[in-house]
């Protein structure tokens, strides 16, 4: 069987995802450097992480579609007082694992990838499979990677976040505590 093109088939395994106006709105939320996107900086980390995995024989899928939602938190960190936005660093996988569950259906190694992805720093969420692993090694070298400016250097998946938003004025964001 015709094995398909990379992006072909990372849109087919996020395709409910991107449609969803929750996940759209991190559009309008910052990350880590400015014109990068909360939503810029997830679909970098999914769409290299899908390809790691898939090259490895892992659960492609699962690292497409946990590396997209594992920032969905859909609060701005930036306007918080500085111990508020410390606490984010420990407690937003848990937020975003919230609002995830509230709009889809995850499976157990997404649900993993989503609550273990900033492990070291939260030593009790360890990673109980390698797709979390590679999620949130990712998640690292992307950041990295915006800080630096050099999110160009991840071939195809840069550019993959470009496309307009289908709902920049989209429903407001949860003001849910991270
Ligand atoms: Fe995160
Ligand atoms: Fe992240």
């Amino acid at each position: 069987m015709m094995r398909r093109n990379p992006r072909a088939a990372y849109a087919a395994c996020v395709a409910d995802l991107l449609a969803d106006s929750a996940v759209q709105s991190m559009r309008r939320l910052p990350q880590h450097a400015p014109g990068v996107s909360c939503f810029h900086h997830c679909v970098l980390v999914s769409y290299t992480s899908f390809r790691i995995c898939r090259a490895l024989g892992l659960d492609a899928r699962a690292a497409a579609r946990g590396g997209l939602l594992h920032d969905l938190y859909l609060y701005n960190w930036r306007d918080r007082p500085v111990r508020a936005s410390l606490r984010h660093l420990f407690t937003h996988p848990a937020a975003a694992l919230r609002n995830a569950m509230d709009r889809f259906l995850l499976d157990w190694r997404e649900a993993d990838i989503i609550r273990s992805h900033m492990f070291p720093l939260t030593p009790t969420r360890a990673y109980h499979c390698w797709e979390a692993l590679v999620v949130s090694t990712m998640d690292k070298l992307c950041a990295a990677a915006e800080l630096f400016r050099l999110t160009g250097l991840f071939t195809g998946a840069d550019r993959l976040a470009v496309p307009a938003a289908r709902s920049e004025a989209g429903p407001a964001l949860s003001r849910r505590a991270g």
